[in-house]
């Protein structure tokens, strides 16, 4: 996640057996992004040797807009460190697709229509990762129940759940509609790892499906920000501009000179829905242990509902 996950959450994740996955863009230079994949493939083998185990991989994910100017050198970095696995996002796969599979790559794209996703499949690509409505950041609109069954009807390869996965009984449901993976994005930012500050981890823990706005006016595309990190900031969420039209500079900054108390627009944080199942701030390791067993309890047969 944007501006969240560095070498410190991926590799606890990696090490709690489940897929680590940062933007490379969360790297300041291509330098910087070669030192954290270096440092991740180093944790890798120490894990293994202390533990007999390999970790889970690592999964770096590319930004595949057309705006991203430093995609071509990112892509050169991921294919030098020989990533197992990469995330496309925000764009179509195609022009990485080629040369991350010869590298014997495997590639989950992330795309938030039927249409996006058969393009994704026609570009070659291992996986796809539904991007569902409530998911947090740039989010997506489609209904998860729908959107897995109208894409599980023509592709059978890997099927990825993003959004809504509060905890071990959303990740059951999420298989037991189609899905061989899930994303966790929301609970994630509130461990110990995550590169979030602690006001913004704070701000999950006293939140709740509600506090979540789905809005284009920070972005210009739809994204779910948290309410009172907007309010923290001096502007109103129920008056923010309709599309992308907030001038940083000009309206933020005349908020927080009005209200001077206000916190800096970068303090304007998202989440998704699942911000619901974020109580406390524990270690990435506590987190996998209680979802595996939140997912064990929904697997019991005749499980309904534990709480
Ligand atoms: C703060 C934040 C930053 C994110 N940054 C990225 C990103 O850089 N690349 C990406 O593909 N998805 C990004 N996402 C979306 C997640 O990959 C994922 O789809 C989403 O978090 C799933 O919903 P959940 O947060 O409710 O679990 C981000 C989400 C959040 C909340």
């Amino acid at each position: 996640m944007f501006l969240v996950s560095g070498p410190a959450l991926v590799k606890a994740a990696c090490r709690a057996r489940i897929i680590g996955s940062f933007p490379t863009a969360n790297c300041r230079t291509v330098e910087e992004l070669d030192r954290w994949l270096a440092e991740m493939q180093e944790d890798q083998n120490r894990a293994a040797d202390e533990t007999g185990a390999m970790p889970a991989p690592f999964c770096p994910n590319l930004i595949v807009h057309r705006s991203n100017p430093r995609l071509a050198d990112d892509l050169a970095a991921v294919l030098r460190a020989r990533a197992e696995l990469v995330i496309t996002s925000v764009g179509s796969p195609e022009p990485v697709v080629k040369p991350l599979k010869e590298a014997g790559c495997l590639v989950l794209a992330d795309v938030a229509s039927v249409r996006h996703a058969e393009r994704a499949v026609a570009a070659g690509v291992d996986g796809l990762v539904l991007l569902t409505a409530g998911a947090g950041g740039q989010t997506g609109w489609a209904n998860p129940f729908a959107f897995v069954r109208a894409v599980r009807a023509f592709w059978k390869g890997i099927v990825v759940m993003a959004g809504g996965m509060s905890d071990g009984h959303a990740i059951a449901a999420a298989e037991t509609l189609g899905c061989d993976l899930a994303y966790m994005g929301t609970k994630f930012i509130a461990t110990t790892e995550s590169l979030a500050k602690d006001a913004y981890k704070t701000m999950l823990v006293n939140s709740r499906l509600d506090d979540v706005l789905l809005t284009r006016a920070f972005t210009g595309l739809e994204t779910n920000m948290l309410r009172p990190s907007i309010v923290a900031a001096g502007l109103d969420p129920e008056h923010l501009p309709v599309r992308g039209a907030i001038d940083i500079a000009k309206d933020i900054n005349a908020a927080e000179r009005a209200k001077p108390e206000a916190k800096r627009w970068r303090d304007i944080w998202s989440a998704g829905h699942t911000v619901s199942g974020v109580a406390d701030v524990p270690s990435v390791a506590t987190l996998v242990e209680r979802t595996a067993r939140e997912y064990e309890a929904a697997k019991r047969p005749g499980s309904v509902q534990v709480i």
